[in-house]
């Protein structure tokens, strides 16, 4: 290789991994360590295409679907009201509830005495997101 070219290529070596050490802090969350992740969730939610609910509701599809309406899922009623009022899960947003489902709630209906009936929260911010991202690919 003759040192012009040998230039371009280091440029475009260089140019690659600074594109792939970008990667991780733009896109949310890993899918595949979100999996792991995930079975802090199975004991209460269920993922499969003819997955029942249980303590919680089926999370499959659950990104893209508007809170509180899985069929036959008794939710809270401000979660039902989230819904209606517009709330429809992605990945951001899910990942925020999981933190305080709670505070999640108050803040999105504005309302100091809303409930959340998930006594569950995750504190680690890259294990929400990269568990919105798994969930994200169950469609
Ligand atoms: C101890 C049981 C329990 C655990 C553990 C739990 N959840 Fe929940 N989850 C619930 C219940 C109950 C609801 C219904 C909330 C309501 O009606 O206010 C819920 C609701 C949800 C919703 C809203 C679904 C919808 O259809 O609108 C999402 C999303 C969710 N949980 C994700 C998770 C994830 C992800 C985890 C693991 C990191 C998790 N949950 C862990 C019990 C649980």
């Amino acid at each position: 290789m003759n040192f012009q070219l040998r230039k371009i290529f280091t440029a475009a070596l260089v140019c690659t991994s600074i594109a792939m050490f970008a990667a991780p802090a733009s896109a949310a969350g890993d899918a595949s360590a979100g999996e792991n992740i995930f079975r802090k969730c199975a004991g209460c939610h269920k993922i499969g295409d003819n997955a029942k609910n249980a303590t919680g509701p089926v999370l499959q599809g659950v990104v893209g679907r508007q809170a509180g309406t899985f069929p036959g899922f008794r939710y809270g009623k401000d979660m039902v009201a989230a819904g209606e009022a517009g709330l429809v899960w992605n990945e951001e947003n899910l990942a925020e509830y999981l933190a305080d489902p709670r505070a999640f709630l108050r803040a999105f209906l504005n309302d100091d005495h809303a409930r959340a009936k998930m006594p569950f929260k995750l504190r680690d911010e890259q294990q929400r997101m990269d568990v919105a991202a798994y969930l994200a690919t169950l469609q």
